[in-house]
C-alpha cells in the first residue's frame, strides 16, 4: 500500500507528497466520490505527480462515481456536470473502476468517459442481505429508473416487487405515489434506492407505505451520501432499519463491495 501525503495549506490549497516509490509501478487510486468538489483537484494532483515519478499506469477506483445525475440541460443555461466531470476525470487517470453509477438518460458509462472503465453491481450482494435478513420480503422500487435494479434483487431474492412513481418537482420536493398494495398487506416492504441524498425519495415512499397500512419499511441503498440532515429523518420516517453497502463509508453500511472491485481491478490494472 502506497502511501500520499495530502493537506491544505492555510489559504486552502492542496499540498500532495508521494511517500512511496512509483517508479514503474501501476498506480491504483482509490477514493470514493461522495463531495466530490474537495476531492477531485487532489485526484488531479495525485495523478500527475504518479506520472512525474514514473508510474507505468494510473487508474482510480471510485467506488460511488459522482455528477451522474445531471445528465441533460433541464433549463437552459445549465451545466450539463455528468459530461463535463466525465471529460475531467478521463484526461486525468488510465482506467476506473465503480459500482453502479447512476445510469438513466446515459446508458453505459462509456458513452461519457473515454478513459476505459468497468461497472460492477451490487445488486446481488443487496439480494443476498434481503435474503439473509427479512422474512416475507416484497422488493420497492421508489420510481421507474430504480427497476433496473429492483427486479434482479426481487429475482435473486425470490422476493415479488413493485415500482413506485415519482415525480420530482426540486431538490428536496418529490411526491411519491402507490399503486394498490392490497395483496402485499402481510409481507415486509424493502425499499431499495441506488443514492440517497437529500433523502426525500425514501422518505416519501416510507411515507406513502406506512399511509397504505403498510409494515414499516426497510431501507437498503447502494450508495449513502445522506446529506445534512437525511438520516435522521429518514429514521423520522417510521422506517424499521436503514442498511448500505461500503462504497461511501457510513455507519449504515452493511454490506462490503470489495469482492466485487477486486476482479474489476484485475481487469484494468494490467500485468
Ligand atoms: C434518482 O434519480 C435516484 O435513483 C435516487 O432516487 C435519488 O437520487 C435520491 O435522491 P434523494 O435522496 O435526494 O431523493
Amino acid at each position: 500500500m502506497g502511501q500520499l501525503e495530502v493537506r491544505h495549506f492555510p489559504d486552502g490549497e492542496t499540498y500532495l507528497r508521494a511517500l512511496s516509490e512509483i517508479k514503474g509501478r501501476s498506480v491504483i487510486l482509490i477514493c470514493t466520490l461522495d463531495r466530490p468538489d474537495e476531492k477531485f483537484l487532489p485526484i488531479v494532483f495525485a495523478c500527475a505527480t504518479a506520472r512525474a515519478h514514473g508510474a507505468a499506469r494510473v487508474g482510480l477506483v471510485a467506488p460511488y462515481l459522482a455528477y451522474m445525475r445531471q445528465d441533460r440541460e433541464f433549463k437552459p443555461g445549465e451545466a450539463v456536470t455528468s459530461a463535463v466531470f466525465a471529460r475531467a476525470l478521463s484526461a486525468n487517470v488510465d482506467w476506473l473502476v465503480t459500482v453502479d453509477p447512476h445510469l438513466h438518460r446515459t446508458h453505459a458509462l462509456q458513452q461519457i468517459y473515454s478513459t476505459p472503465s468497468r461497472t460492477v453491481h451490487a445488486a446481488p450482494l443487496l439480494a443476498a442481505w434481503i435474503k439473509v435478513h427479512v422474512p416475507q420480503p416484497v422488493v420497492i422500487g421508489p420510481d421507474s429508473e430504480s427497476e433496473q435494479w429492483v427486479a434482479s434483487i426481487a429475482r435473486d431474492a425470490g422476493a415479488p416487487y413493485v415500482v413506485l412513481q415519482k415525480t420530482r418537482q426540486g431538490d428536496r420536493d418529490v411526491t411519491v405515489t402507490l399503486p394498490d398494495m392490497g395483496q402485499w398487506r402481510d409481507c415486509v416492504p424493502v425499499l431499495v434506492d441506488d443514492i440517497v441524498s437529500s433523502g426525500r425519495t425514501m422518505i416519501e415512499a416510507a411515507e406513502q407505505l406506512l399511509g397504505a397500512g403498510m409494515k414499516a419499511p426497510v431501507c437498503v441503498v447502494i450508495h449513502a451520501v445522506f446529506a445534512a440532515q437525511a438520516l435522521s429523518e429518514l429514521r423520522s420516517a417510521g422506517v424499521s432499519q436503514i442498511i448500505s453497502t461500503n462504497t461511501i463509508a457510513h455507519e449504515t453500511n452493511a454490506i462490503d463491495v470489495t469482492p466485487l472491485l477486486v476482479p474489476a481491478i484485475g481487469e484494468l490494472v494490467g500485468p
